[in-house]
């Protein structure tokens, strides 16, 4: 099944699990990356295996000037209308490792959108001169629409979904996953721990992310540490009852943090406050991660982040063994190349060179 398929109103109907058989390939690889819903367990893995093998590569020379020789007919367009450090620097990273060219627009008062040029328009351009978009945009839906558009358009290239609204932020929660699959390697793998999602949960895209996605391996126990106002949303526990995953919802973080395997910290999202300062008025700092709480974390568990931090977590906890999130940011450059190199058909060769 394709977008070609379908019409828009009725795509919009589907519910996530029918909307993503839309967006996969018949071999199950992914054309658009719009929602974690793509990625079953297998698919994980062998995009967290693709990520290490080219993670190696990359330590040489030779794997260097290989992985650059693989998509130097390929052009990405980094459209990012909404702020971003860490993914665009990523997406822009894993474009040059594989030898893609890039162009970007980072500010719609410098296209043709200020002329009025609606963004079915200014998509349709852009896959005139590209293979491919990656783009974050504040419009919730957005990545949708923009491949439907392009599926039904003589230039078919696939839309990777960097960051939509408050919504979805699927490689985000690729990259989480492949630094779970890695911390946790030796000792059991993701199945059965213990991860604790602490701050917006409400307006946090990677925490909503990234608890569907976890949702694909057995056992795993997640517990939900905000102040009421901004604890995770039902449709994020829609997802996990219908998938029979255990959860709890708290206000205390010092109870939460002797269970975890895993802590992932967010910040407070307080660009989407309706009321301007609401967000200030909220007891935040109940909700950040102290050195005393280190005391209580088991020794083998990981502190993670998406990044960009506030005061959720002090500088003085990064040389803690037990804190990924340096590693976690580096790990999105390798995941999006990886998922570049699937896209783009180029994981064989990767695989046939690194076993050479
Ligand atoms: C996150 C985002 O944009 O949703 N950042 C990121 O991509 N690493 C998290 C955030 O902004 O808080």
């Amino acid at each position: 099944m394709a977008l070609t398929d379908i019409a828009w109103d009725a795509f919009l109907e589907l519910d996530p699990v029918e909307k993503s058989r839309h967006l996969n390939q018949d071999d199950g690889r992914p054309f658009h990356v719009l929602m974690t819903r793509q990625f079953d367990r297998k698919a994980l893995d062998t995009l967290g295996e693709l990520a290490t093998r080219i993670r190696f590569l990359a330590k040489t020379k030779e794997g260097m000037t290989f992985l650059a020789g693989l998509l130097p007919h390929r052009r990405a367009m980094l459209y990012f209308t909404q702020p971003s450090t860490r993914t665009f620097l990523s997406f822009c990273s894993a474009c040059e490792i594989l030898g893609m060219r890039i162009g970007n627009v980072r500010d719609t008062a410098t296209s043709s959108e200020l002329k009025g040029e609606t963004k079915d328009d200014s998509v349709r351009t852009f896959s005139s001169y590209f293979d491919c978009v990656v783009m974050r945009t504040q419009v919730g839906g957005l990545a949708e629409r923009m491949a439907w558009v392009l599926s039904n358009s003589e230039r078919p290239v696939p839309i990777i979904n960097a960051g939509s609204g408050k919504d979805q932020h699927p490689t985000q929660a690729l990259l989480d996953i492949y630094t779970l699959q890695r911390s946790f390697e030796d000792c059991g793998g993701i199945d059965g721990k213990t991860v604790v999602f602490v701050g917006d949960l409400l307006r946090g895209r990677t925490v909503r992310s990234l608890s569907a996605l976890l949702t694909n391996y057995e056992g795993v126990h997640q517990v939900f540490i905000a102040p009421p106002e901004l604890q995770v949303a039902d449709d994020v526990l829609a997802i996990l009852d219908a998938s029979h995953v255990t959860y709890e919802q708290g206000d205390d973080l010092a109870a939460a943090v002797p269970k975890a395997d895993a802590i992932y910290m967010t910040r407070v999202q307080d660009e989407w406050d309706t009321e301007k300062g609401a967000s200030a008025k909220i007891d935040i700092e109940r909700y950040w991660l102290k050195e005393t709480h280190l005391e209580q974390l088991k020794p083998d568990a990981v502190i993670m982040h998406p990044l960009p931090r506030r005061h959720e977590i002090p500088p003085s906890i990064d040389n803690d063994p037990r804190a990924v999130y340096w590693r976690q940011m580096r790990n999105g450059m390798w995941i999006r190349t990886a998922l570049l190199a699937t896209i783009f058909e180029c994981d064989g060769d990767i695989y046939a060179f690194s076993q050479a």
